[in-house]
């Protein structure tokens, strides 16, 4: 079955957990995903991170849970998930050791996908750390993908080398479902911004069974983390949360949350779940969106995004990226829109408000990192 149509949707430990997981939480996450009403929105995976096996691998050579942490064993954690009808997610690394120093797949990798094909697991997150010199990255990416496309099992790989040595030259030709082409976030304006403005110009290699991973979200962590490199500072505010999330959408990146699902505030869950924004990002065609060129006379503007979407209306996404208030235009035209005969109803999908027809041009004022998404209609005057 052809996996990764869309952007994958799901949660996974690393933000928040990093080191600090077990069978419980995994449990709790799982239990807590359609509890809160995020699996009928649309999220599906519970992908365990880093840190989640033995620092050794057994006597047959096949990675290991650590019995401490997960005493009943990955199967039953993925029957477990797979009860609620949730999938299972896990993590291993292209190196000799991961990321945080537990065996990585190097020189295992057909053995690794059949281990876990066994265990249930539906997604591999594939890190990029401790890689011998003498093999090169997209090699080993392509042992991996293969290992996996014949495991007999539909495991959606999802490829994290950070954009190095040049992964948007062989990554769709390797196999991999998802790709990460930036460094790792945290839960800092800085951060998302980093992200968002360097991943822009690279959207168009992006498309459905191979998208752009822009990273974990970091939304309603607002600070609270296991891992200080990614707690910086209390985090960031509900409005940045909500122009982060509305960027990862408009870019077609999938949207894996990295806050602790079983305590989310009402601010975190309206933003998770508000299905408009999730629509943008479900969207049946996956379009890269437009990144309108300048229009107005002034060197710093708000960004804009326009999306075709497949049944004719487009998304608009208007971006603060400014510490300060900040206006910005889109003109119609820049659209595709002819210059008399037509206009644009517009909706606003986080005021879930009609701001009515629109012609020629459509002005924004936003505060420092705010953002406005809309829904337009096209309409003949
Ligand atoms: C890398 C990845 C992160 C996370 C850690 C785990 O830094 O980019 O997303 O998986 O490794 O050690």
């Amino acid at each position: 079955m052809a996996i990764a149509a869309k952007p994958p949707l799901g949660w996974n430990s690393w933000n928040t957990f990093s080191h600090a997981i077990d069978e419980n939480l995994i449990k709790e996450a799982a239990d807590a995903m359609v509890e809160s009403g995020l699996k009928d929105a649309g999220y599906e995976y519970i992908v365990i991170d880093d840190c989640w096996s033995l620092r050794q691998r057994d006597e047959n050579g096949r990675l290991a849970p650590d019995p401490e942490k997960f005493p009943g064993g990955m199967k039953a954690l993925a029957d477990y998930i797979h009860s609620k009808g949730l999938k299972f997610g896990m993590y291993s690394c292209v190196g000799t050791r991961t990321c945080a120093d537990y065996p990585g797949s190097f020189g295992h990798e057909f053995i690794d996908a059949e281990t876990f094909a066994e265990w249930g697991v539906d997604y591999l997150k594939y890190d990029y750390c401790n890689k011998p010199k003498h093999v090169d990255g997209p090699t080993l990416y392509r042992r991996m993908a293969m290992a996996l496309r014949t495991c007999g099992r539909d495991i959606l790989f999802a490829a994290c080398n950070w954009g190095h040595d040049n992964t948007l030259d062989w990554i769709r030709a390797c196999g991999a479902q998802t790709y990460r082409s930036g460094s790792d976030i945290t839960d800092s304006w800085q951060s998302i911004k980093d992200i968002a403005v360097s991943q822009m110009p690279l959207e168009h290699y992006a498309a459905p069974y191979c998208f752009n991973d822009l990273d974990m979200l970091v939304v309603g962590m607002y600070g609270k983390s296991h891992n200080s490199t990614i707690a910086v500072n209390g985090g960031c505010t509900t409005e940045e949360y909500k122009t982060h999330f509305s960027l990862w959408a408009m870019m077609n990146s999938p949207l894996m949350i990295g806050c602790d699902i079983r305590n989310m505030t009402d601010e975190t869950k309206a933003i998770l779940m508000n299905r408009d924004i999730l629509a943008i990002n479900q969207e049946a065609e996956c379009r890269t969106p437009y990144f309108s060129k300048e229009w107005d006379d002034v060197p710093e503007t708000v960004i804009r995004m326009f999306k075709p979407l497949q049944n004719g209306d487009y998304a608009l996404g208007f971006f603060n990226m400014y510490d300060d208030t900040c206006s910005g235009s889109a003109q119609f035209v820049d659209m595709g829109l002819p210059e008399t005969g037509y206009g644009l109803q517009l909706f606003d999908l986080w005021e879930q408000k009609d701001l009515g027809v629109f012609t020629d041009i459509y002005r924004v004022t936003l505060p420092a990192h705010g953002c406005q998404m809309l829904r337009a209609k096209i309409v003949k005057l």
